[in-house]
């Protein structure tokens, strides 16, 4: 069994398809958006009668609640962090709420979260974690620097964390997108976006299954060797 964080977001979405193809029963988790992760779970559940798909809800703003949320997780084999929020605008116009949000749910929840997977992902001899970080972890942007910020600590703390774990036979590592077509960037405008394109010498934004394909190859039994990694899934873009 497998748990995908932000299940209903658009890359989770695609995790969550690609991962229940490979065979694998997901909880599928979700914040605000019941709709869209349900109609994700009656889908799988249609196309892969065989296997479980149960959905769970969870605030990563709530760090307090992360040991209780993990406790109603059984037999958890792998996790798939692809849940996220970002701010745009210049750092200086922060607020301290929205800093605070950006590191909860995107580095303190997981780190506590994980501690209490730990022992349960030890099991099969082949656990495995996944983060959606972003490249912006390694370059930065600016308008996003909180963002920036806590993506490069999510590669820190996976670089750090995989050298605790490997004996375990748990790999954990970060595949890490450039602009990927989802609604995070429904915000801006198709100028902006035809701008970034431009940049990106695959000449296109990523797809989310451009991104499920790197996660559902660090999943395998057999991905062993590849422990405390960052993977730049951008087009050649800023990597
Ligand atoms: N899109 C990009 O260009 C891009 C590039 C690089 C990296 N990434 C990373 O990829 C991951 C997925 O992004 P996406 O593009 O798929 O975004 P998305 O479609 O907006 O999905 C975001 C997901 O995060 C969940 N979420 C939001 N606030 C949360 C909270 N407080 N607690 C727990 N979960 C929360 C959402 O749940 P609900 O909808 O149910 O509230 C949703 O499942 C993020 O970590 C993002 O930083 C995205």
């Amino acid at each position: 069994m497998a748990v995908i964080f932000g299940a209903s977001g658009d890359i989770g979405g695609a995790i969550a398809q690609r991962l229940a193809k490979a065979g694998w029963s997901l909880y599928l988790h979700y914040t605000h958006n019941q709709t869209k992760v349900d109609a994700l779970q009656r889908d799988l559940a249609t196309h892969y009668p065989k296997q479980d798909f149960v959905t769970v809800a969870y605030d990563f703003t709530q760090p307090s609640e992360a040991t209780a949320f993990a406790a109603q997780l059984v037999g958890i084999d792998a996790v798939v962090f692809a849940q996220g929020q970002t701010y745009y605008h210049l750092f200086a116009d922060s607020t301290a709420a929205e800093l605070q949000a950006l590191m909860q749910v995107h580095l303190l929840t997981p780190m506590l979260l994980l501690t209490s997977l730990q022992r349960t992902l030890a099991r099969s001899g082949h656990g495995r974690i996944v983060f959606i970080g972003s490249v912006y972890g390694a370059s930065g942007s600016a308008m996003e620097v909180g963002y920036s910020t806590v993506k490069g600590a999510q590669s820190a703390f996976v670089h750090a964390y995989a050298q605790e774990v490997a004996s375990l036979g748990i790999t954990v590592n970060v595949v890490a997108p450039g602009a990927v077509d989802t609604q995070m960037n429904a915000m801006f405008d198709p100028e902006t976006l035809a701008a970034v394109k431009e940049e990106i010498p695959a000449a296109r934004l990523a797809q989310p299954a451009d991104v499920s394909y790197y996660v559902n190859m660090l999943m395998q039994v057999d991905a062993s060797y590849l422990t405390g990694q960052t993977l730049y899934v951008t087009g050649g873009w800023l990597a």
